[in-house]
Protein backbone atom coordinates (compact mmCIF):
# COMPACT_ATOMS: atom_id res chain seq x y z
CA UNK A 1 0.00 0.00 0.00
CA UNK A 2 1.23 3.12 -1.38
CA UNK A 3 2.17 5.49 1.56
CA UNK A 4 0.14 8.72 0.96
CA UNK A 5 1.14 12.71 1.80
CA UNK A 6 0.06 13.31 5.26
CA UNK A 7 0.92 16.94 4.90
CA UNK A 8 3.89 18.58 3.60
CA UNK A 9 5.88 22.54 4.02
CA UNK A 10 8.91 24.46 2.98
CA UNK A 11 11.47 24.40 5.46
CA UNK A 12 11.50 27.71 7.44
CA UNK A 13 14.39 30.56 7.46
CA UNK A 14 15.55 30.14 11.20
CA UNK A 15 18.19 31.59 13.23
CA UNK A 16 20.35 28.70 15.22
CA UNK A 17 23.85 28.95 17.30
CA UNK A 18 25.82 32.15 17.33
CA UNK A 19 23.90 33.48 14.52
CA UNK A 20 24.06 30.99 11.85
CA UNK A 21 21.41 31.55 9.38
CA UNK A 22 19.88 28.25 7.95
CA UNK A 23 16.59 26.90 6.94
CA UNK A 24 14.76 24.46 9.27
CA UNK A 25 12.60 21.80 8.33
CA UNK A 26 10.91 21.00 11.26
CA UNK A 27 11.15 21.55 15.17
CA UNK A 28 8.51 24.49 15.06
CA UNK A 29 5.85 22.05 15.62
CA UNK A 30 3.67 19.32 17.48
CA UNK A 31 6.83 17.29 17.68
CA UNK A 32 4.84 13.98 17.94
CA UNK A 33 3.88 14.19 14.78
CA UNK A 34 7.40 13.72 13.53
CA UNK A 35 8.27 11.07 16.31
CA UNK A 36 11.02 9.83 17.22
CA UNK A 37 12.77 12.70 15.22
CA UNK A 38 12.49 16.51 16.64
CA UNK A 39 14.06 18.43 14.69
CA UNK A 40 15.89 18.69 11.46
CA UNK A 41 17.75 21.26 9.97
CA UNK A 42 18.98 22.29 6.04
CA UNK A 43 22.11 24.61 6.98
CA UNK A 44 22.58 25.05 3.00
CA UNK A 45 24.67 28.53 2.72
CA UNK A 46 26.84 30.80 -0.02
CA UNK A 47 27.80 33.24 2.42
CA UNK A 48 30.26 32.73 5.27
CA UNK A 49 29.16 35.94 6.83
CA UNK A 50 26.05 33.75 7.49
CA UNK A 51 27.33 31.06 9.17
CA UNK A 52 30.94 31.82 9.96
CA UNK A 53 29.87 32.31 13.75
CA UNK A 54 28.84 29.23 14.13
CA UNK A 55 27.64 26.61 17.42
CA UNK A 56 30.05 27.58 19.89
CA UNK A 57 30.28 24.82 23.16
CA UNK A 58 26.42 24.30 24.29
CA UNK A 59 25.23 21.25 25.68
CA UNK A 60 22.56 18.26 24.64
CA UNK A 61 20.67 16.05 26.79
CA UNK A 62 18.50 13.06 26.28
CA UNK A 63 18.77 12.90 21.99
CA UNK A 64 20.63 11.73 19.03
CA UNK A 65 21.77 13.59 16.44
CA UNK A 66 22.75 12.92 13.28
CA UNK A 67 24.57 15.28 10.87
CA UNK A 68 25.53 14.69 7.11
CA UNK A 69 27.45 17.03 5.47
CA UNK A 70 27.54 17.73 1.41
CA UNK A 71 29.54 20.62 1.24
CA UNK A 72 32.50 22.42 3.08
CA UNK A 73 33.45 21.02 6.54
CA UNK A 74 32.04 21.49 10.20
CA UNK A 75 34.74 21.43 13.02
CA UNK A 76 33.50 19.77 15.95
CA UNK A 77 35.22 19.58 19.78
CA UNK A 78 33.04 17.87 22.25
CA UNK A 79 33.18 16.79 26.32
CA UNK A 80 34.29 13.20 26.10
CA UNK A 81 37.86 14.55 24.01
CA UNK A 82 36.83 14.64 20.93
CA UNK A 83 38.00 16.49 17.70
CA UNK A 84 37.91 16.76 14.21
CA UNK A 85 36.55 17.61 10.90
CA UNK A 86 33.67 16.64 8.94
CA UNK A 87 33.95 17.18 5.35
CA UNK A 88 31.79 16.85 2.21
CA UNK A 89 29.82 13.14 2.25
CA UNK A 90 30.71 12.39 5.59
CA UNK A 91 28.40 11.74 8.12
CA UNK A 92 28.46 12.17 12.15
CA UNK A 93 26.22 11.02 14.95
CA UNK A 94 26.32 11.71 18.55
CA UNK A 95 24.31 9.69 21.33
CA UNK A 96 24.07 13.22 23.89
CA UNK A 97 22.66 10.21 26.25
CA UNK A 98 23.52 11.76 30.11
CA UNK A 99 24.91 14.70 28.77
CA UNK A 100 27.49 16.46 26.72
CA UNK A 101 28.82 19.66 25.79
CA UNK A 102 30.24 20.11 22.16
CA UNK A 103 30.84 22.72 20.10
CA UNK A 104 30.08 22.95 15.95
CA UNK A 105 31.79 25.14 13.50
CA UNK A 106 30.95 25.21 9.77
CA UNK A 107 33.91 26.25 7.76
CA UNK A 108 32.37 26.07 4.17
CA UNK A 109 34.55 25.10 0.63
CA UNK A 110 36.93 26.90 -0.97
CA UNK A 111 33.86 28.63 -2.95
CA UNK A 112 32.59 29.78 0.52
CA UNK A 113 30.08 26.97 0.11
CA UNK A 114 28.27 25.23 3.39
CA UNK A 115 25.78 22.26 2.51
CA UNK A 116 24.41 19.97 5.14
CA UNK A 117 21.78 18.55 7.36
CA UNK A 118 21.16 18.13 11.01
CA UNK A 119 18.50 15.57 12.34
CA UNK A 120 17.59 14.85 16.29
CA UNK A 121 16.16 11.63 17.13
CA UNK A 122 14.71 11.27 20.29
CA UNK A 123 16.00 8.93 22.80
CA UNK A 124 13.58 6.61 24.48
CA UNK A 125 12.59 7.06 28.38
CA UNK A 126 15.42 4.39 29.20
CA UNK A 127 18.46 5.58 27.14
CA UNK A 128 17.77 8.94 28.05
CA UNK A 129 20.54 8.78 30.95
CA UNK A 130 22.74 6.39 28.42
CA UNK A 131 26.67 6.60 28.58
CA UNK A 132 27.28 9.51 25.51
CA UNK A 133 28.84 8.22 22.53
CA UNK A 134 30.16 9.55 19.56
CA UNK A 135 30.85 8.24 15.48
CA UNK A 136 32.29 9.42 12.49
CA UNK A 137 31.97 7.75 9.16
CA UNK A 138 33.77 9.10 6.10
CA UNK A 139 31.99 9.68 3.14
CA UNK A 140 33.85 6.72 1.25
CA UNK A 141 32.15 3.96 3.88
CA UNK A 142 29.03 5.00 3.27
CA UNK A 143 27.41 2.89 -0.15
CA UNK A 144 25.75 3.81 -2.78
CA UNK A 145 23.04 1.75 -4.62
CA UNK A 146 22.13 2.24 -8.32
CA UNK A 147 18.50 0.63 -8.14
CA UNK A 148 17.27 -0.55 -11.79
CA UNK A 149 15.25 2.12 -12.37
CA UNK A 150 18.37 4.30 -12.05
CA UNK A 151 18.09 6.36 -8.55
CA UNK A 152 21.44 6.35 -7.39
CA UNK A 153 21.01 6.13 -3.73
CA UNK A 154 23.88 6.83 -0.71
CA UNK A 155 22.67 4.54 2.36
CA UNK A 156 23.54 6.56 5.27
CA UNK A 157 21.30 4.35 7.73
CA UNK A 158 19.31 1.35 7.09
CA UNK A 159 19.05 -0.63 4.00
CA UNK A 160 18.53 -0.68 0.35
CA UNK A 161 18.51 -3.78 -2.01
CA UNK A 162 20.39 -5.55 0.94
CA UNK A 163 22.79 -2.90 1.29
CA UNK A 164 23.30 -1.79 4.70
CA UNK A 165 24.44 1.59 6.10
CA UNK A 166 26.95 2.41 8.12
CA UNK A 167 25.25 4.63 10.90
CA UNK A 168 24.07 1.47 13.45
CA UNK A 169 22.84 1.65 17.04
CA UNK A 170 21.11 4.66 17.03
CA UNK A 171 17.89 4.32 18.98
CA UNK A 172 15.45 4.89 16.79
CA UNK A 173 16.69 2.74 14.06
CA UNK A 174 16.46 5.35 11.33
CA UNK A 175 16.90 4.41 7.81
CA UNK A 176 18.39 7.36 6.03
CA UNK A 177 18.53 7.43 2.40
CA UNK A 178 20.14 10.17 0.36
CA UNK A 179 18.29 9.58 -3.96
CA UNK A 180 19.46 10.78 -6.53
CA UNK A 181 16.77 10.81 -9.80
CA UNK A 182 17.25 11.08 -13.44
CA UNK A 183 14.47 12.87 -14.98
CA UNK A 184 11.58 10.59 -15.82
CA UNK A 185 12.34 8.09 -13.15
CA UNK A 186 10.48 6.06 -10.25
CA UNK A 187 12.15 5.21 -7.15
CA UNK A 188 10.09 2.83 -4.43
CA UNK A 189 10.83 1.48 -1.46
CA UNK A 190 9.25 -0.36 1.78
CA UNK A 191 9.09 1.09 4.80
CA UNK A 192 7.19 -0.63 7.36
CA UNK A 193 4.09 0.48 8.31
CA UNK A 194 4.58 1.70 12.50
CA UNK A 195 7.19 3.90 10.93
CA UNK A 196 7.21 7.06 11.03
CA UNK A 197 9.14 8.65 7.40
CA UNK A 198 9.45 11.71 5.63
CA UNK A 199 11.40 13.01 2.69
CA UNK A 200 13.00 16.07 2.39
CA UNK A 201 13.59 17.57 -1.19
CA UNK A 202 17.00 19.50 -1.62
CA UNK A 203 17.61 19.63 -5.30
CA UNK A 204 14.81 19.99 -8.28
CA UNK A 205 11.41 18.62 -8.14
CA UNK A 206 9.70 15.08 -7.63
CA UNK A 207 6.00 13.48 -7.07
CA UNK A 208 5.42 11.38 -3.79
CA UNK A 209 2.54 9.47 -4.34
CA UNK A 210 1.43 11.72 -7.38
CA UNK A 211 2.31 15.00 -5.06
CA UNK A 212 5.02 17.33 -6.47
CA UNK A 213 7.40 18.75 -4.14
CA UNK A 214 9.76 21.19 -4.97
CA UNK A 215 13.88 22.09 -2.88
CA UNK A 216 13.09 22.60 0.11
CA UNK A 217 9.81 20.85 1.00
CA UNK A 218 9.54 18.46 3.87
CA UNK A 219 6.80 15.66 2.69
CA UNK A 220 5.42 14.13 5.63
CA UNK A 221 3.90 10.36 4.96
CA UNK A 222 0.82 8.86 6.36
CA UNK A 223 0.43 5.36 7.11
CA UNK A 224 1.19 2.67 4.27
CA UNK A 225 4.00 0.29 3.26
CA UNK A 226 5.88 1.79 0.19
CA UNK A 227 6.94 5.08 -0.40
CA UNK A 228 6.65 5.71 -4.22
CA UNK A 229 8.87 9.12 -5.43
CA UNK A 230 8.95 9.66 -9.42
CA UNK A 231 9.84 12.61 -11.65
CA UNK A 232 9.21 14.17 -14.47
CA UNK A 233 11.25 16.20 -16.87
CA UNK A 234 14.31 17.89 -14.01
CA UNK A 235 16.28 15.35 -12.14
CA UNK A 236 15.71 15.49 -8.28
CA UNK A 237 17.67 14.85 -5.29
CA UNK A 238 16.08 14.34 -1.20
CA UNK A 239 16.51 12.27 1.86
CA UNK A 240 14.12 9.92 2.72
CA UNK A 241 14.58 9.26 6.30
CA UNK A 242 12.57 7.17 8.52
CA UNK A 243 12.11 5.90 12.28
CA UNK A 244 10.12 3.91 14.91
CA UNK A 245 8.02 6.34 17.15
CA UNK A 246 8.23 6.12 20.44
CA UNK A 247 5.17 7.78 21.94
CA UNK A 248 6.22 8.93 24.81
CA UNK A 249 5.31 12.41 26.44
CA UNK A 250 7.84 14.87 25.27
CA UNK A 251 9.48 18.19 27.90
CA UNK A 252 12.03 19.48 25.34
CA UNK A 253 13.82 23.29 25.89
CA UNK A 254 16.29 24.32 23.85
CA UNK A 255 19.39 21.64 23.70
CA UNK A 256 18.02 19.36 26.06
CA UNK A 257 14.69 16.97 25.89
CA UNK A 258 13.17 14.88 28.28
CA UNK A 259 10.25 13.31 29.20
CA UNK A 260 9.40 15.29 32.26
CA UNK A 261 9.44 19.10 33.29
CA UNK A 262 11.30 17.99 36.26
CA UNK A 263 13.61 16.23 34.73
CA UNK A 264 14.68 19.60 32.03
CA UNK A 265 14.73 21.62 35.62
CA UNK A 266 17.13 18.78 36.97
CA UNK A 267 18.98 19.17 33.55
CA UNK A 268 19.38 22.73 34.00
CA UNK A 269 20.23 23.11 37.45
CA UNK A 270 23.33 20.97 36.35
CA UNK A 271 23.93 23.14 33.98
CA UNK A 272 24.11 26.34 36.45
CA UNK A 273 25.92 24.06 38.77
CA UNK A 274 28.53 22.65 36.63
CA UNK A 275 27.89 19.51 37.22
CA UNK A 276 26.47 18.69 33.77
CA UNK A 277 28.37 16.60 31.39
CA UNK A 278 30.19 14.11 33.70
CA UNK A 279 32.35 12.51 30.91
CO1 LIG B 1 24.65 20.71 19.08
Amino acid sequence: MIRPVSRQWKSRPTIEGAGVHLRRGFGFQDPHLVDPFLLFDDFRNENPEDYRAGFPWHPHRGIETITYVLDGDVEHADSLGHQGVIGAGDVQWMTAGDGILHQEMPRGDRKGRMFGFQLWSNLPRASKRMEPRYREVKAAEIPVVKTASGAVVRVVAGALDGVQGPVRDVMSGPEYLDVRMPPDGTFVHDIPLERTAFAYVFEGEASFGGEPADDGTVVLFGPGTQVRATTAKRPSRFLLVSGTPLREPIAWYGPIVMNTQDELRQAFAELKAGTFAKR
